[in-house]
């Protein structure tokens, strides 16, 4: 450029555009290689920054549909942080129950929903079936990313001080689950499965370690009515990943377990219930489940250590 301007004629000095100087050069080969430079210089310019924007928003779309893809869109229903009395989102029945409604009655949900309610049960409750939950499962370790212990088989060695606080939390649960709902309590009985369950980062090895995947309790087990959850191990500090995510149409909605604030969450279980925990990422994440039924053939009895030995 600077070697141009010097032969410029002198009407060019006046002038500060390029392109106008370009159109002022003497000869129409001057004029092509003139304006072929100011193209490329232009282009190579306006090339540079339009792959520099390009790339600035392709890489805020790639974030962006990240978090949106890590989130799936879900409200946090009670946070780790949250303490709540209780907490009660009504969804409608789903038809599961109608043929059940006239061998069962009163039991039987008209009323569907899911309830976390802090408090429920003791921490020191909590923290003796943590520790149960922990000897119980130590062999576990060999399996996939998921391991039960049934409460209610011979697996697990039962002392009397285990019997009466399982009982207790039991009992509670029961209960809280017969205000809920308005049940009268002796029409809900305890039922099988009801386990302890820890759950790892490990790769699944069979279908039931996949505990991520969508299902309804009804249809996994098929005596299922209200299935709770007392959570033994707190989201963000035990563990990471591992969220409840109960299924809905515009968005998810998660629990996040807390030990510390002897969370327990239940809900009706037939397929206005679908749901799934998240992958455990880091840590190991402990739960009692303990699930009720309306039919009494179904009924299982309390743990009951003379019946054992
Ligand atoms: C809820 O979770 C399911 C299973 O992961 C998923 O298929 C669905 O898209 C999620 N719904 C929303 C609204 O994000």
């Amino acid at each position: 450029m600077a070697t141009k301007r010097k032969r410029t004629p002198p009407i060019a000095k006046t002038e500060t555009d390029t392109l106008s100087k370009a159109e002022t050069l003497g000869s129409i080969s001057d004029k092509k290689q003139a304006s072929r430079k100011i193209g490329i210089s232009l282009s190579s310019d306006a090339v540079k920054r339009i792959v520099i924007r390009s790339v600035i928003v392709a890489a805020s779309f790639l974030v962006g549909a990240y978090f949106l893809w890590e989130e799936e869109l879900m409200d946090v229903f009670v946070g780790v942080s949250d303490t709540v009395d209780r907490k009660y989102m009504e969804v409608e029945c789903s038809s599961d129950y109608t043929k059940e409604r006239a061998a069962f009655g009163v039991c039987v949900p008209t009323r569907c929903g899911r309830v976390v309610m802090d408090n429920v049960v003791t921490i020191s409750e909590a923290e003796y079936l943590l520790r149960t939950a922990k000897a119980g499962l130590s062999m576990g370790e060999s399996y996939g990313g998921a391991s039960i212990l049934d409460l209610h088989s011979g697996a697990l060695s039962k002392g009397d001080k285990f019997i009466d606080i399982y009982k207790q939390v039991k009992n509670k649960i029961h209960g809280a689950i017969a205000r809920e709902f308005g049940i009268p309590v002796d029409k809900l009985y305890l039922t099988s499965p009801t386990f302890f369950s820890k759950m790892t980062p490990r790769p699944a090895q069979t279908v039931h370690d996949e505990y991520w995947q969508v299902h309804i309790d009804k249809e996994t087990y098929g005596s299922f009515h209200y299935t709770s959850l007392l959570y033994l191990a707190d989201y963000g500090r035990d563990f990471r990943g591992g969220r409840f995510v109960f299924l809905a149409p515009e968005r998810n909605i998660t629990v996040e377990p807390r030990l510390g604030k002897c969370r327990v969450s239940f809900f009706t279980s037939g397929s206005e219930n679908p749901h799934y925990v998240e992958k455990v990422s880091s840590g190991i994440r402990y739960a009692i489940t303990v699930s009720f039924t309306c039919d009494p053939s179904k009924a299982i009895e309390d743990p009951n250590i003379k019946r054992l030995q």
